[in-house]
């Protein structure tokens, strides 16, 4: 079992916490291959390694019902379902691309989950070619995430991807 020291990596970089993050979670689905534990921990390590994260969780595709359920997620309870093309999870998964809203109240459809949500970052979840979900993130502030935020959330994305 690793142990991250989240006192110490809230005192580095958004840069230097994202490499950490990209390592530990690589480490954490090293020996296990059980979807749910591996994004339980992913959760878990995001949000007590960034401040600015208000809530964090997968939604994943359902393949019967052709909409998106919540999964592992830290945060206030959310959304169970997503329409796909609705919302900013919905429209990122319909364009199998990541989304970055600095202002969630400007952006056509959002869906609220928590009223102190301000920014979003959405990130597609792939499996092959094949999109399996996303990864969203919420802030309480405005303009939260950035293109660092944008890369490293995309290349944990990639690490993902193995699990599915
Ligand atoms: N805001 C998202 C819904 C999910 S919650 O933020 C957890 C959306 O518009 O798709």
């Amino acid at each position: 079992m690793i142990e991250v020291n989240f006192d110490k990596i809230t005192q580095l970089s958004k840069q230097e916490r994202y490499s950490i993050v990209l390592n530990q979670a690589e480490a954490l689905m090293k020996d296990e291959n059980n979807l749910i534990a591996n994004l339980s921990n992913i959760v878990s390590l995001l949000k007590y390694s960034f401040d600015y994260y208000l809530w964090v969780g997968f939604y994943l595709y359902d393949e019967e019902k052709q909409n998106l359920v919540l999964g592992p997620f830290q945060g206030r309870i959310a959304c169970t379902r997503i329409e796909i093309g609705k919302g900013v999870c919905g429209t990122a998964f319909k364009n199998r691309e990541t989304l970055v809203i600095n202002d969630v109240n400007k952006f056509p459809g959002h869906i609220f989950c928590d009223s102190s949500s301000k920014s979003e970052i959405v990130v597609p979840v792939f499996r092959n070619d094949k999109i399996v979900g996303v990864l969203d993130v919420d802030s309480a502030v405005y303009s939260s995430f950035d293109a660092v935020d944008r890369k490293y959330l995309n290349e944990l994305s990639l690490i993902i991807s193995r699990i599915f």
